[in-house]
């Protein structure tokens, strides 16, 4: 066996195969090139989605001749000025790049450095095609035409031009993100896509992903042992059918790190229905020795090493803002409304704290929620509006005391309360409401000690699937600390001995059909935490007050009471508003007053 170095040519279309997967890849390394040059300005053109041309014009710093050659030879790099890989603070420090690309594609280089002349030098799948003088304002441009002609085997994984462009508008909007003090356009086939101001990060943000960040966004920005975490991310009832837009920045770097999937879902948990996503545009910062960079070729991964530190600053992070900004919830959109509802997105949900310091009744000792216990649940299948109005409006007090969800007037449908406040008009779903409540006070009990239980005077039998039962026999412990008290009854039938009292009158087995569900699903890594919250919010969704209940004048004041204390009631466990408000100018509108 015979062994020989490989010449240069085939390394760099290795490398390339490591590097350049694709146009948007390409893309990338040249953007990230730009940033680096320290440029304020970046011009990208796409053709084809990037397959017919990538062309990229910058105002960095330029490189001189003898720059531009060394730069298309591999390993070059101005990047590692004292050889500390582990103390990179550029995007590129490989110096393989232009080399890759340009072993796979017609490559024309131009650049000046200011107050020189520019130089052109042009290679052709990796062969020197020309150099000459070239005329340009200070700074670089590059040509990259017919990527991967050459390669059949890279090309037949190439996507359709339309896909190869959806990638390429992504590596751009990640690195706009990650840098909004530099200007950007983007072209596409002759049409102006993106073009970006500097600006600050947010706006930035919000500019690229959507708007309504604006008003449905939280911004975070808390620092711990060292780390700092800054960003937007959004309101729990503003979320997504896919995950598509949750971008992790890590010292500026835009990295995909499966960190980012699990340390959101673990901050929305209970917020958000499961197969919803929330927008996240987050920023860590750690200090370089924190963090490996160079674990993947196109350095879009990173080690941290400490990744668990990382993750609880994200959770413990949002999960902080989130608590802050609970009683906000985003309204949705109410397109044929001639007003705009709103729910507390638009609210400044300065909700009391406390209804006692208004001179309001109490609500019940120790948070706990109100006497809804002993309600049957009716069926929610039923047709929402069979039922008669239950106007039975409570006789106008006055003033109308300043209850931020005003006192109710009526019910709706069974299923809506409806309420007067000071400056408008409230409509409350009692369902989501009152599951939220439910699971913050079954939340509130754990962390207190024990919740509240109550023993079935003889107890059920429930027959359910061999594995569910297994499933809930493995979770007995943690269901009990629950107020759920379970028994294995024979290979296929569990005896259940006590349920949590804040459910009231409930039907047995449809919760542990829905927890065996929840616990095989659960199986995954999740903290015994997380789980225990995602098994409280199934059984408070069993426990609450369904749709096309009736409820007293009393019993409606008392949830809205309770709403106004607890935290995170903007929204039901599954991400929906619980409660929308028209104020007056907007009712006065309606009516042509105004
Ligand atoms: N747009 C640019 N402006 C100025 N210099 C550039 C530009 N693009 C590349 N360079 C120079 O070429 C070198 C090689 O680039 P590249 O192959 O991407 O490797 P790396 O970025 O890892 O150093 C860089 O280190 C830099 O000095
Ligand atoms: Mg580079």
């Amino acid at each position: 066996m015979s062994i020989r170095r490989l010449p240069p040519e085939l390394i760099n279309r290795i490398a390339a195969g490591e590097v350049v997967e694709r146009p948007a890849s390409a893309l990338k390394e040249l953007v990230e090139n730009s940033l680096d040059a320290g440029a304020t300005q970046v011009a990208v053109r796409l053709h084809a989605g990037g397959l017919e041309l990538i062309e990229l014009v910058d105002d960095g710093c330029g490189m001189n001749a003898d720059e531009m050659r060394l730069a298309l030879e591999r390993h070059a790099t101005s990047k590692l000025p004292s050889d500390a890989i582990d103390q990179v603070t550029s995007f590129g420090f490989r110096g393989e790049a232009l080399p890759s690309i340009a072993s796979v594609s017609r490559l024309t280089l131009e650049s000046r450095v200011r107050g020189a002349d520019g130089w052109r030098i042009a290679i052709d799948h990796g062969e020197l095609a020309g150099e000459e003088p070239a005329a340009l304002p200070p700074g670089t441009r590059i040509r990259v035409e017919g990527l991967f002609d050459k390669v059949p085997a890279r090309r037949k994984f190439l996507r359709s031009p339309r896909a190869e462009y959806a990638a390429c508008l992504d590596a751009v909007k990640r690195l706009a993100m990650a840098r909004s003090d530099v200007a950007f356009t983007l072209d596409h086939d002759g049409r102006r896509i993106l073009t970006l101001q500097p600006a600050a990060p947010p706006v930035r943000v919000a500019e690229l992903l959507t708007h309504d960040l604006d008003r449905h966004g939280i911004g975070i920005d808390c620092t711990r042992d060292g780390l700092r975490l800054t960003g937007v991310i959004s309101l729990p009832t503003f979320n997504r059918g896919v995950a598509d837009q949750q971008y992790l920045f890590v010292n500026s770097r835009p990295v995909k790190d499966r960190l980012l999937v699990g340390a959101l879902r673990a901050a929305y948990r209970d917020l958000i229905a499961r197969d919803r996503h929330p927008i996240a545009a987050l920023f860590v910062e750690v200090p370089l020795d924190e963090v490996d960079v160079n674990v993947h070729p196109a350095k879009t991964e990173v080690r941290f090493r400490d990744p668990a530190a990382v993750r609880g600053l994200i959770v413990g992070g949002l999960r902080h803002v989130l608590d802050e900004e609970s009683q906000r919830s985003a309204a949705r959109e109410q397109a044929a409304a001639p007003v705009m509802w709103t729910s507390s997105a638009s609210y400044d949900s300065n909700l009391v704290r406390d209804p006692r310091e208004r001179g309001g009744p109490a609500v019940p000792e120790g948070g706990g929620i109100p006497a809804f216990a002993g309600m049957t649940g009716v069926a929610e299948d039923q047709r929402l509006f069979d039922h008669a109005p239950a106007g039975r409006a409570e006789p106008a007090a006055e003033p109308v005391p300043s209850y931020p969800l005003g006192v109710a007037r009526g019910q709706v449908a069974a299923t809506y309360i409806v309420a007067e406040a000071e400056d408008g008009l409230v409509i409350v779903d009692q369902h989501a409401a009152h599951e939220r409540l439910v699971l913050e006070s079954m939340r509130a009990a754990r962390q207190g000690g024990a919740v509240a239980r109550q023993a079935l005077l003889i107890p059920e039998v429930v027959e359910l699937d061999e594995p569910d039962c297994d499933r809930l026999e493995g979770a007995a412990a943690e269901l009990a600390e629950m107020g759920l008290e379970l028994e294995r009854f024979g290979p296929a039938a569990m005896l259940v001995r006590t349920v949590p009292a804040a459910l009231g009158k409930t039907d047995p087995g449809g919760l542990l059909l829905d927890l065996a569900g929840e616990i095989a699903e659960l199986g995954g890594p999740l903290s015994l935490r997380d789980k225990l919250d995602r098994v409280a919010a199934t059984i408070a969704c069993h426990g609450s007050v369904r749709a096309g209940r009736v409820l007293s004048v009393a019993e409606m004041n008392a949830l809205l009471r309770e709403m106004e204390v607890t935290p995170r009631s903007g929204q039901c466990n599954h991400g929906r508003p619980t409660w929308v408000k028209l104020g007056h100018a907007d009712i006065e509108r309606l009516f042509g007053r105004k």
